[in-house]
């Protein structure tokens, strides 16, 4: 059978550090609240003076990945980009991967699921490669939030949370008749908490897309209900868990390691309490990233293969909730 294998990752964080004792110096909040509330520390934005996008952050990471796997770009039969921020309102930044990567004709598919765009984007790359379509799938999660953000008080429950990173990773075929590579998947969306968090503008259902006063009003900015996002999170994560091990065959006692969504240190404690695993096996980074939204999971996963800390055949989650509201688990065995 045709198995969906992670072959190499890579991630790349802007050099810049911002932390939470920087971020008082423009609206009113302090270390100990975001710790206290969120567990973050730091996060990365990218130099001030702008110039770098979701995709030159991608291309990072994804020069590393490919290194490692062993790729060059030429090898690659399907780009999937997974942002919220992307370089330009259109044409997605998988189209600027592709060149930047010197490629003249290898498709690019951007995916636009916010915080679960990883689990997305794993899931289509499970569907081409075990299909036949693709054999050698560049997945990659990038965002840049520092530029869109309120960093004023009207925006500080956002502004502390987000961060700018990316991560990359080759998904290769292999035939085996082993349990290994992408096991199973669960994805869901309820567009019914579209609102609980958004950015409108620019807005294809408005004429013009974009005003003065909807800038003034600050309505080109992120806004979230955090408290109804965050009792989603500890409520559906646990739940999606459970479904998507179920449908590999699996059960919480299988589980090495969870490498969820980084949204909240809080919301990953709860669900790390909810299936009762102790602490070694759940993996959290946001202290030192913050969100980096479809860039988190990659991130993460990045940064355990390069710890080590993994057995061979490990069998991890991925799991997250976001902005749609949107959220998923895929179970992933590591071939031995
Ligand atoms: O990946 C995308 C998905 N997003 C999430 O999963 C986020 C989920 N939600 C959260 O992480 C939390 O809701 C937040 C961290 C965003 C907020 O934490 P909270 O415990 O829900 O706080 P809150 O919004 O209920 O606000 C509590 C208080 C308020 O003041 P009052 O009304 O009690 O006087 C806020 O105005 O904290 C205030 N506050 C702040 N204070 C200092 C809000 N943001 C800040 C801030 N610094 N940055």
């Amino acid at each position: 059978m045709m198995k969906t294998i992670i072959k190499a990752t890579g991630r790349y964080l802007p050099d810049r550090v911002v932390t939470n004792e920087d971020l008082t110096h423009w609206m009113d909040t302090s270390d100990e609240w975001i710790r206290q509330r969120t567990g973050i520390e730091e996060r990365r934005w990218i130099p001030e003076e702008g110039g770098m996008g979701a995709s030159d952050m991608g291309l990072n990471a994804s020069k590393v990945a490919l290194e490692r796997a062993g790729w060059t770009p030429e090898d690659i039969d399907l780009i999937i980009f997974a942002t919220l921020s992307p370089d330009l309102f259109f044409p997605g930044s998988g189209c600027l991967l592709q060149h930047k990567l010197g490629l003249k004709s290898t498709p690019a598919l951007d995916i636009r699921q916010q915080c679960t765009g990883f689990l997305y984007g794993i899931e289509i790359a499970d569907a081409y490669i075990r299909s036949g379509l693709a054999k050698r799938v560049l997945l990659v999660g990038a965002e840049v939030h520092s530029t869109g953000l309120d960093i004023s008080n009207e925006g500080r429950d956002v502004a502390v949370i987000f961060g700018d990173g990316a991560g990359a990773v080759c998904l290769e075929a292999m035939e085996t008749d082993e349990p290994v590579g992408v096991l199973a998947s669960s994805l869901h969306a309820q567009g019914q908490y579209a609102e609980a968090l958004m950015v409108e503008l620019p807005a294809s259902r408005l004429n013009p897309r974009i005003d003065v006063e909807g800038i003034e009003a600050g309505r080109h900015y992120p806004k979230m209900d955090g408290s109804r996002i965050f009792k989603l999170a500890v409520k559906r994560l646990p739940e999606i868990t459970i479904t998507a091990l179920k449908k590999a065959g699996l059960s919480v006692d299988d589980i090495d390691l969870i490498i969820p969504h980084q949204a909240n240190l809080r919301i990953n404690q709860f669900y790390q309490k909810a299936l009762d695993l102790p602490d070694e096996k759940m993996f959290n980074n946001i202290q030192r990233y913050g969100n980096t939204t479809a860039g988190t999971i990659p991130i993460c996963l990045d940064e355990v293969l390069e710890q080590g800390i993994l057995k061979k055949n490990a069998t991890v989650v991925f799991s997250g909730l976001g902005a749609g509201v949107t959220w998923g688990a895929v179970i992933y065995r590591f071939p031995s």
